[in-house]
C-alpha cells in the first residue's frame, strides 16, 4: 500500500498519521471516494472527484482542492505496479472537539493506493431489515459515517452473501452497502432513482449513459419477479446476482451480459489522470 497525506508521501503507509482528535475519526465528519485502478491508471477520476466535492458540500465542508487531490493520486500511483488496484481518497474536517461541533483547524486529505482482487462474475445478495433514510441529512452523500453498512454487510456475510440490499423508508428498493442495483422486469432494465436515497454511483451513471435503463422507484418486492439482477460499483463493475434471499436467478442473464460487454469495450475511454 502507498499513502499520501496533506501534501506528503508517507514513508511508512501503516504508521500512525491522522490526529487522534480528527473529527473524521471521532464523529465520522468526512467524505471519501473509492476509485478503481487498471494498469496503474485511475478509472473515471474526474467523476469521482466531482462526487467528492458534492459530498463535501453536503456536509458543509469547503470542496477539497482538485489539483491537490490529483497530486496525491499521482504520488501514490507513480512507479507503483498495480495491474488492478484501488485508490481511497478521504477528506475530513480535520482536528476538532470531542463533540459534534466542528473545530477551526484545516482539513485532512489522505490518498491511499493498494492492489485489489477482481470480483467473480456472479454473487449472492440478501435483503436486510434496516431501512435507508432517503430523507436524512446524509442521504446520497459518501461520508465516512459508514457503520450502518458495516453492520448490514456482516449480516449478509453470515447468510453466505457478499452484499446487503436496503429498502428505504417508503419500502422501495434503494441500494447495497457499496453498490447500486439494476434489475430486469418484463424485459426492461430498471434501477432506483436518486430520490430513493441511493448514492449517485459513478458506475450506475455510466451504465445509464452507455447502455440505458429506466429509473423508477418501486416496492422492493418487485425484485422477486425479476428475471435478472446485477450490482454496479467501482470494484464490481456490473456483477450478476445468482441468488437474492431464497430466489435463484439466471446469472448473468442476457441483458446483464450485454451491459458487461458494453462496459468492457468502453472502460478504456475513462482511464487516466
Ligand atoms: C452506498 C453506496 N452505494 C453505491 C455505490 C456505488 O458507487 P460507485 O459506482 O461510484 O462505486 C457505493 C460505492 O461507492 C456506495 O458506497
Amino acid at each position: 500500500m502507498r499513502a499520501w497525506m496533506n501534501g506528503e508521501l508517507l514513508s511508512d503507509p501503516t504508521a500512525p498519521a491522522v490526529a487522534v482528535v480528527d473529527h473524521g475519526m471521532t464523529v465520522g465528519d468526512g467524505v471519501f471516494e473509492s476509485i478503481k485502478v487498471v494498469d496503474g491508471q485511475p478509472f473515471a477520476l474526474t467523476q469521482h472527484l466531482e462526487r467528492l466535492a458534492r459530498s463535501a458540500d453536503g456536509l458543509g465542508l469547503p470542496a477539497p482542492d482538485d489539483a491537490d487531490v490529483r497530486r496525491g493520486v499521482a504520488a501514490v500511483l507513480d512507479g507503483h505496479d498495480l495491474p488492478l488496484g484501488r485508490l481511497r481518497v478521504t477528506y475530513t474536517s480535520g482536528p476538532g472537539p470531542f463533540g459534534s461541533g466542528r473545530g477551526e483547524d484545516s482539513a485532512t486529505l489522505v490518498v491511499l493506493a493498494d492492489a485489489m482482487a477482481a470480483w467473480p462474475e456472479t454473487t449472492q445478495v440478501v435483503t436486510v431489515p434496516w431501512p435507508r433514510n432517503e430523507r436524512g441529512a446524509l442521504a446520497g452523500l459518501k461520508t465516512t459515517s459508514y457503520a450502518e453498512n458495516v453492520i448490514a454487510l456482516a449480516a449478509a456475510r453470515e447468510r453466505g452473501a457478499t452484499e446487503a440490499i436496503f429498502a428505504n423508508l417508503a419500502g422501495h428498493l434503494c441500494e447495497g452497502t457499496g453498490s447500486n442495483v439494476f434489475y430486469v422486469v418484463d424485459g426492461e432494465l430498471r434501477t432506483p432513482t436518486l430520490a430513493s436515497g441511493c448514492l449517485a454511483g459513478v458506475t450506475r451513471a455510466l451504465i445509464l449513459e452507455w447502455y440505458g435503463a429506466v429509473e423508477v422507484d418501486e416496492p422492493i418486492e418487485v425484485v422477486s419477479g425479476a428475471s435478472e439482477v446485477f450490482l454496479a460499483s467501482t470494484t464490481r463493475d456490473a456483477q450478476a446476482v445468482s441468488r437474492w434471499d431464497d430466489v435463484e436467478l439466471t446469472a448473468p442473464g442476457p441483458v446483464t451480459r450485454e451491459v458487461m460487454e458494453t462496459w468492457r469495450k468502453r472502460e478504456p475511454e475513462l482511464l487516466g489522470l
